[in-house]
Formats: structure tokens, sequence, C-alpha cells
């Protein structure tokens, strides 16, 4: 049996950080009911790559659930809104501030009409303080959050991560929040509304940067390559640095390529071992004795020189090739993966975290997997819904309308953007 079998979730969300969260619930086995307006979710439409067909955008971020097209601004579609609440578990949306309000469902009319509902909200700030009314994207919740400030080179602008720890990383703290909620609904039978601001998802993953801001008021960051002292006040950007008490750092391999790098984490237990290896390649047999890099103090102090050194070494091998040498002498490293490396990597598929999918509109297509393995129930990813795949299915079996109800709500709009709305 699925982990989720049974939860029936009414699913408001578009774009991204929503999306990324009721995918993840529906891989678990929940019943997870797109509900989109009539044009539908708009990244359906959006860096689109074949004509007619949902993006990918779209179709990575919506597989396993249902879609149903209902238009809110017509008072049949929030009828039908109104009934599937009454049969549904979870409700989630992620619109721009005070959007559902305009609606006419604030939390506590949706708590009203299903006190067991419970209810997740993303908003690019939350629902209280200065910053509440404004809409957010991934890279303004990084900016925001303080991932962009300690990302990037001191002499340069700030980046943002590729990783999307705006919007997937939101989606992924709210479905923590809706499970917990669940489990305490079982409990009670009372729901209760489960908020995830972008901004605070950035900052609790940007957790150890906060940690070295403390730090700053009493000692200099020692491990970080660039120059730290006492009362500086800002973390500052640390380029490759390894971002924990060991150090780390990109190393460029052979044949140079934008992507032939390696990781290396120069662990204290390791040092001896590998200097041993690359010394004695470089003409300097006595380098695991030398006290310039004696311990992690002397080798914080002349990182730069010992970074030097590894990179002339791996200046002869491919990355795979640095990582088989390092490997069997326990550094810790990884090679630095393009999406083709990660595309075709044995292991990459053999834990089914690339699938292959296939509709009839897009022909075969790739999704990234499902990232939590649970023993007894393993996720099986179904592709996206087209738009209103469904609508006839959860209106007739889900709600229990007839023929002639649907077409009446049909005629009167609810179901697309009619002349009468
Ligand atoms: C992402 C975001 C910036 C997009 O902004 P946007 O395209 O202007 O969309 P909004 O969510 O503000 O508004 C959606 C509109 O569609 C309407 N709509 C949504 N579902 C509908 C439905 N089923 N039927 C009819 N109308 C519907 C809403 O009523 C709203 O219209 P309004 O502006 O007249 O009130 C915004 O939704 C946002 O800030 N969300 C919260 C943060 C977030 O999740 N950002 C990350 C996205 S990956």
């Amino acid at each position: 049996m699925e982990a989720l079998k049974g939860v029936r979730i009414l699913d408001m969300t578009h774009v991204q950080a929503g999306p990324t969260c009721s995918q993840l619930l529906a891989w678990m086995g929940a019943d997870v009911i797109k509900f989109e307006p009539p044009q539908g979710d708009a990244t359906r439409g959006q860096l689109r790559d074949i004509p007619g067909a949902d993006s990918l955008y779209f179709t990575m971020l919506n597989c396993n659930k249902r879609s149903i097209t209902v238009n809110m601004k017509s008072p049949q579609g929030k009828e039908v809104f109104v009934d599937l609440l009454k049969e549904c578990d979870i409700v989630m949306e992620n619109f721009g501030p005070g959007v559902l309000d305009r609606l006419g469902f604030t939390w506590e009319k949706i708590h009203a009409i299903n006190p067991r509902v419970v209810m997740g909200s993303i908003k690019g700030f939350g629902s209280t303080g200065p910053y509440a009314e404004f809409k957010a994207y991934e890279n303004v919740a990084q900016a925001m959050g303080g991932a962009m400030s300690t990302t990037g080179t001191l002499d340069g602008t700030p980046f943002v991560t590729g990783a999307q720890i705006g919007d997937s990383g939101t989606g992924l703290h709210l479905a923590i929040g809706l499970l917990a909620a669940l489990h305490q609904r079982d409990r009670t039978g009372k729901g209760q509304y489960v908020e995830v601001a972008m901004m605070d998802g950035v900052m609790n993953l940007c957790r150890v940067k906060w940690r070295d801001h403390q730090r700053l008021t009493r000692q200099s960051l020692a491990e970080y390559s660039v120059p730290t002292k006492v009362g500086m006040g800002d973390v500052p950007r640390a380029g490759n640095d390894s971002g924990g008490g060991q150090l780390g750092n990109a190393i460029h391999c052979k044949p140079h390529g934008p992507n032939d790098y390696i990781y290396v984490v120069v662990q204290e237990a390791v040092w001896a071992n590998l200097a041993n290896l690359i010394g004695p390649a470089l003409g300097l047999p006595e380098l695991a004795g030398d006290p310039k890099f004696a311990n992690i103090g002397e080798r914080r102090n002349n990182q730069q020189e010992m970074w030097a050194l590894i990179t002339k070494f791996a200046a002869n091998h491919t990355k795979r090739e640095f990582m088989a040498i390092l490997n069997p002498l326990d550094v810790p490293c990884g090679p630095i993966m393009s999406t083709s490396d990660l595309a075709n990597d044995e292991h990459i598929r053999g834990r089914e975290m690339y699938v292959e999918l296939e509709d009839e509109k897009r022909g075969k297509w790739w999704n990234v997997g499902m990232p939590i393995k649970l023993s007894a129930s393993p996720a099986k990813i179904k592709r996206a819904p087209f738009l209103g795949e469904h609508n006839d299915d959860v209106l007739k079996n889900v709600l229990g309308y007839n023929e002639s109800k649907v077409s009446a709500m049909r005629e009167a709009g609810a179901f697309e953007v009619s002349r009468k709305t």
C-alpha cells in the first residue's frame, strides 16, 4: 500500500514551489487533484519546446496528479471548490498575497467549511510583516534569504545557486509541515493552517552562514580562504570553500573544460595519504612532513599553496580518474557532474533518479526521480495530466455530480472563462 493512500489533496498550486510539494505527496500515494484556472497553470505554456505539448517546466513538476479546470471567478466554480474542499484532507496554494481572500476564501472560511482540512500556503514572505504584500520568485527568495550575499566570490557580484532552494526548497518545507499537521489532525480531528515563506525556507537552508555570522563577533573565520576579522559583520562570499571545519576546493582536471573539476575535501585524517600520493609525483617526496602543512591550522594558513600542488597533480588526470585515485585513500571527493554526466550516470539510473516517461503529445521524456525512498511503498512515477483531463472523472466520481449537473455547470461557466463571468 502506498504511504499516503486515502489522503486526498485539493492542489491549487502553480509554477514551481507548490507543485514540488504536491508532486512529492502524489509520489507517496496521495490523490492529488490539480485545480487549475481554465487557461491552466501558466507553466504549461512557458519555455515550451514542442508545439502543442505542455512544457517540461510543467510536466516535470506535476506527475501523478489529476487535472481539473475550474473558473473560481464564477459562482458555479466556487461551488465546485466548496464541494471538493469537503472531500479533501489537504488544500494547498501558492498564489500571490491576498488572492484566495479576494476569491472569498479566507482560512477562517475554509476551516468553517471543513474543520478537518489542513491548509498549506506558500508565500514569498509569509502573511505578516513589512514584506507580506510582495510577490516572489526563486531568485528573489535567494536574494532576500541570505543565499546570494554568501554565494560567489568576494570581488564579484552575488550569485544565485542552480539548486532551486527558494522554490523547490520551500515546497519540501511545506511537505513536512503538511504531514505533521495531518498527523495531528488524525488525533484531534482538527485541521490547521501551515504557512511557509520562501524567504524563511532559504534562511533555514543557509543555517551555517548564521553560525559564521555569530562567530564573527568573537573570532575571524580561519577556515575561510578570504580575509575575515572580528567585528566585520557580514559573512563574506568565499567561492568554493567547504563551509565546514575541513578544507575543500574545486580542482581543475584534464582536459580542463568547464566541468572538468573535482571537489576535494582535505580532511585532517587523510592529509598524510594525500601528501604521500601527490608529493612524490611532483618531486616533493617530503611533502607529508612539510611543517607548512603539518596540521589543519598550518594548511589553512597555506591553503592556496596546497591547492596549487593538488591542481598540478590533477592536471594529468580526468576528474573520474582522479576520483578513482582518491577513493582508495578515503579522501572525500566528487567530480563536478554536468547534466549530461548525470543523465548517463549508472549510479543515478540504478537509483531511479532519472526516469523515462512517455505521453501522446510529447513522446518520450525524462523526469528527475523520487529522492525519498520508502522501502514498503516505492514511488511509481506516472506522466503529468493534460489540462482538464480529469474534469469528468473528478466531478462524477469524487463529487457524485450527474451528467445534467455537469452540463448545467459547464453552460454556466464553471469550467471555462465564459461570456457569463
Ligand atoms: C508566483 C507569483 C509571483 C505569480 O504571480 P501571478 O502570476 O500574478 O499570480 P497570482 O498568484 O498573484 O494571481 C493569480 C490570479 O489567478 C486567479 N486564479 C487562480 N486560480 C484561478 C481559478 N481556478 N479560476 C479563476 N481565477 C483563478 C487569481 O484569482 C488571481 O487573480 P487576481 O489577480 O485577479 O486576484 C505569485 O503567485 C506569488 O507570489 N506566489 C507566492 C510565492 C510563490 O510561490 N512564488 C514561487 C513561484 S515558483
